[in-house]
């Protein structure tokens, strides 16, 4: 058997052990690996890609990244082409399926987040065998507990509030920071709670301004001078909308968040008095080694994607469920997008920890 294996959607740390434990378990198979570069690209017009070897992957279990480049613009299905001095939007999934023949492959493994997971089942459709493995920082995918890559994007933010906690003490201030997550509140909410944050602002509970402005007023006044909040880049006012930095048509059909981080801080400061300092954790929160729970999940999840073809079951995507590894259609888990419920367990926990999610 031959069998590809691509990494799409932005980074994230783990990518890198789902292949080492691809390319481990098919070699006990006595089955290839050919890695594809740059997600979907890699398979449009030349394809580009790699065998890969046990030797190959030796050393790539704790390496952040991905071996086989990704990016998050290659969407056969609505690709960019130039004609005549402008680009069109064309569809050219002919090329990846005609380049999945050319290669010779028996199957394709997806790593990625909504978007590859979204392409890969349109390509199953279209006759290519795939089978999904969910990734994302964002942990916004349904039918698996977590995806890989959030734990270790918490673990980053924890340690910098942590960090943040001695600073925002010293100088009686308010620290704002921005973490990523798109329209999920997943990091803002577990590192803001594993860091001891005092607010935690999250696209799933618009927030009021005003009483978040009196909760601070009121920590000042009970004698606690400093504060840290953890806003979402997706966060926005109960009035109001995100904040973006760029557009989808000026960024490839993505709307990219972020912004809002100073914009809150600048407005507290000017209905309080308080000084603020706003810190923009950006791509920090992706880069670097992947913590144990994601080595191993990755890992396993790797494995798990080969056992899914050897039984021919395309169309599914590997998940986690409870303590074990299992597999659900790919359509279950892009669906919907999993968000914090905001009358559920964990934002309850938060509340009565005194923690204010500006409502
Ligand atoms: O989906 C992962 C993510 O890191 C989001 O949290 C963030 O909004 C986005 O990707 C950033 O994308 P880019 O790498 O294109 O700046």
């Amino acid at each position: 058997m031959k069998i590809g294996i691509l990494t799409g959607g932005g980074d994230c740390p783990g990518l890198n052990a789902v292949i080492r434990g691809a390319v481990k378990a098919a070699d006990r198979r006595g089955w290839e690996v050919f890695g594809i570069n740059d997600g979907f690209d890699g398979l449009i017009g030349e394809p580009r890609c790699e065998l890969l070897t046990l030797r190959r992957v030796g050393d790539i279990l704790a390496r952040g990244g991905t071996i086989l480049g990704t990016s998050n613009r290659g969407n056969p299905f609505s690709f960019p082409v130039k004609r005549d001095g402008k680009v069109e939007l064309m569809d050219v999934s002919e090329q990846v399926v005609a380049n999945c023949r050319r290669l010779g492959l028996d199957a394709l493994i997806a790593v990625g987040g909504d978007g590859t997971l979204k392409i890969g089942k349109r390509l199953i459709e279209l006759g290519v065998p795939v089978v999904g493995v969910p990734k994302t920082i964002d942990n916004d995918l349904r039918g698996t507990d977590v995806t890989f890559g959030y734990t270790t994007a918490v673990e980053i933010v924890t340690e910098a509030l942590d960090r943040l906690q001695t600073t925002a003490e010293s100088h009686h201030r308010l620290i704002v920071v921005e973490v990523m997550g798109r329209n999920a509140g997943w990091i803002a909410l577990e590192s803001g709670l594993a860091g001891g944050a005092n607010v935690i602002l999250i696209p799933e509970i618009p927030f009021d301004l005003e009483k978040v402005n009196e909760f601070l007023r009121k920590r000042r006044q009970d004698g606690r001078a400093f504060s840290i909040m953890v806003v979402a880049e997706g966060a926005y006012p109960l009035s109001g909308t995100t904040v973006v930095q760029a557009s989808a048509q000026e960024n490839f059909g993505i709307v990219r968040l972020g912004g809002i981080g100073n914009v809150v801080a600048r407005q507290i400061s000017e209905a309080t008095g308080i000084e603020s300092r706003v810190v923009v954790l950006g791509h920090v929160q992706r880069g670097g080694s992947p913590c144990s729970f994601d080595r191993i999940l990755s890992s396993r999840f790797g494995v798990h994607a080969i056992r899914l073809i050897e039984r021919g079951e395309f169309g599914k995507m590997v998940a986690l469920n409870g303590r074990s590894v299992v597999a659900i259609d790919i359509d279950q888990a892009v669906a919907q997008l999993n968000l914090v419920d905001p009358e559920g367990d964990l934002v309850a926990a938060a509340e009565e920890l005194g923690i204010s999610l500006g409502r």
